[in-house]
């Protein structure tokens, strides 16, 4: 994954001017792309709401390959992903003790690491996509880490109401607002400091525009650092950008977000 590039974050990937040069470049992507539009416009026709409709994208892009249905292309990349999680978090405050929330856990790509890492049932990892998590489950077999305990749990929203106040010391959610519209962010920010431990922090990434804020075929969505700074604060957060996620080969970006300044 390059780098972000001036170009790259002022680019409108929604606009035909861009998926027309797009295409000029990629001639390969284009029979993709058209075949998924095609069935990503079936699956928002049959499921408005956006979790449903999500779900629904999980539900496919999983029975073909778990793996990919999380972004990675193949295994040597989807260990990559998830060592490049797992460091960035060990480096910048996780310890074992720690009691953590994996929002959007996926099929544990960074998870089973961090399973592995977190004292006995250190980690609860929840999700909207039901084929995912049967995904994940096998990933823990696979990985022998059943005496770990981990919780996995099925979730329909991010307003935690089912998670007691104050309990997780990290809160992690990577490549999840990428693939969220601002209504599912602003909730899962307007309920994550109830359940954050007082020195606790949340960590998410996103896409980052510094042009017009747009989505991709509502799978896609970029927003602009100041929007999520600022509906943080709405929410009595501090919010600050993480500047060190930046050297990282990953095109998206990373806030930390806590409860106290
Ligand atoms: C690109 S995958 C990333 C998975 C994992 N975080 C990782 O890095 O491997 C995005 C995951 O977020 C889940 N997801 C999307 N929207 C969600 C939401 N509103 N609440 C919880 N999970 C969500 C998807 O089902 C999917 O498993």
């Amino acid at each position: 994954m390059p780098k972000k590039t001036a170009a790259s974050l002022n680019a409108n990937r929604s606009s035909l001017v861009h998926k027309m040069r797009y295409a000029l470049r990629n001639p390969g992507k284009v029979a993709p792309y058209v075949r998924r539009s095609a069935r990503d416009l079936k699956l928002r026709l049959t499921h408005r709401d956006h979790v449903d409709y999500y779900r629904a994208v999980m539900a496919s892009d999983a029975a073909r390959d778990p793996k990919a249905a999380v972004g990675s292309q193949n295994e040597e990349r989807w260990l990559a992903l998830g060592q490049m999680q797992f460091d960035y978090l060990i480096e910048h405050g996780l310890r074992p003790e720690h009691r953590m929330l994996d929002i959007g856990c996926g099929n544990l790509r960074a998870g089973w690491r961090l399973i592995d890492y977190l004292d006995t049932g250190g980690y609860y990892g929840i999700d909207i996509s039901p084929d995912i998590l049967i995904a994940a489950k096998g990933v823990l077999a696979e990985r022998g880490l059943q005496d770990k305990l981990p919780h996995l749990t099925i979730t329909r929203d991010l307003t935690f109401s089912f998670l007691p106040e104050g309990h997780f010391d990290v809160v992690h959610a990577h490549s999840v607002f990428s693939h969220s519209p601002i209504e599912v962010i602003d909730e899962c920010l307007a309920h994550v400091g109830r359940i954050l431990a007082p020195d606790g922090f949340f960590d998410f990434t996103y896409d980052r525009t510094e042009g017009t804020e747009h989505h991709v075929l509502r799978e896609d969505f970029y927003y602009r650092t100041d929007t999520l700074l600022d509906l943080a604060t709405k929410h009595g957060l501090s919010a600050r950008f993480m500047e060190d996620w930046e050297e990282r080969p990953h095109g998206q970006s990373k806030i930390r977000v806590t409860v106290k300044g």
